[in-house]
């Protein structure tokens, strides 16, 4: 056995990495912060040089979009270098036909996804909170699939509780149910891997009983559901204040402050966003080796990880 996990997976067991790597950001459950994770994870991949292209599901709601508009005026007189993606909004069907308007809003995610998928290298998708055959699909194309849950113990019971008992199916379990879904046809149709990663969001500062069993409880379900566990942020003012102009806590914000320094709070929503980024374990493009490269390496280091959780988890 042991020579045989050494050996190369044949070409054809392998998935076609040469397109973008894809980010969705979902959780069935609103407010939780999707929006607020998609702008940030952009920005910080824009930052570190990479080519990244936005899409915006949320028809209804269409708060990535509205950032980037944001951004994109704040751009025309900004005193620094603004970084802005490739950002396509799909827009609502207007039909009152229920079918019509998943076909035409099926069609325009198709069109959107082949624009960008050979010239960026990352899609980060905004979705929104609801359970649809689109979102299914955007579900199956993610790489790295990151879901934002408020860090209360309730929802994480519920989720707990609920998947163990399947005649009561709670929102997220139904969700818990979409994502193993995915993978499974995710890997009938190319051998792809989705990468699930459940970010805790908007975590109090104070240290709570109910914060460490929100912590055990996720590290418990990570084996079974087969996600990992990210520490993710912290409920702090930064992450919503900066909206309406288009910024985040990674832009240059300490330049139009008065002498010239950020907060503690500031700083620590910095360092928030890029351990996120390190936890993510993104491919990254080195010197020297190129962004296929890059997800191949990727595609090892999750598919091993996977692969170990498998031999102590249920088997997903
Ligand atoms: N870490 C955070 N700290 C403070 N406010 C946050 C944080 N994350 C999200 N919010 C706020 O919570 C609300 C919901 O977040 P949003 O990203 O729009 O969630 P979703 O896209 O899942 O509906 C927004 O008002 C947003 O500004
Ligand atoms: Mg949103």
């Amino acid at each position: 056995m042991g020579a045989r996990t050494k050996m190369p997976e044949p070409e054809s067991e392998r998935p076609d990495l040469r397109t973008a790597h894809v980010i969705v950001v979902a959780n069935e459950k609103g407010g939780t912060g999707k929006s607020t994770l998609s702008i940030n994870i952009s920005i910080a991949l824009l930052k570190a040089g990479f080519r990244v292209a936005t899409i915006d599901l949320d028809t209804r709601q269409r708060t990535l979009t509205r950032f980037f508009e944001n951004r994109h005026s704040w751009a025309l007189t900004a005193p620094w270098e603004v970084e802005l993606p490739f950002h396509a909004a799909l827009d609502r069907g207007s039909s009152t036909d229920v079918r019509d308007n998943e076909t035409t809003e099926f069609g325009a995610f198709a069109a959107a996804i082949a624009d960008v998928e050979h010239s960026y290298e990352f899609v980060v998708i905004d979705t929104p909170a609801s359970d649809s055959y689109l979102m299914r699909l955007a579900h199956s194309l993610a790489d790295t699939l990151v879901s934002p849950v408020n860090d209360s113990f309730i929802d994480v019971d519920v989720f707990s509780r609920v998947h163990h008992d399947k005649t009561q199916r709670g929102q997220v379990a139904q969700y818990a149910d979409l994502v193993l879904e995915a993978r499974r046809k995710r890997k009938l149709v190319d051998q792809g891997i989705i990468d699930w990663v459940i970010v805790r969001n908007r975590m109090s500062s104070i240290h709570s009983n109910n914060a460490k069993q929100v912590n055990a409880s996720l590290t418990r379900l990570a084996t079974e559901l087969r996600f990992r566990p990210a520490e993710g942020l912290h409920d702090r003012v930064i992450f919503r204040e900066l909206f309406p102009i288009g910024l985040t806590a990674l832009d240059p914000i300490e330049e139009a402050m008065r002498g010239g320094t950020l907060s503690a709070s500031q700083s620590s929503a910095r360092k928030e966003i890029d351990t996120l980024i390190d936890t993510l374990r993104l491919p990254e493009r080195g010197r020297g080796f190129g962004h296929l490269q890059a997800r191949h390496e990727w595609y090892e280091r999750i598919a091993r990880y996977y692969r170990d959780l498998g031999k102590t988890g249920t088997g997903y």
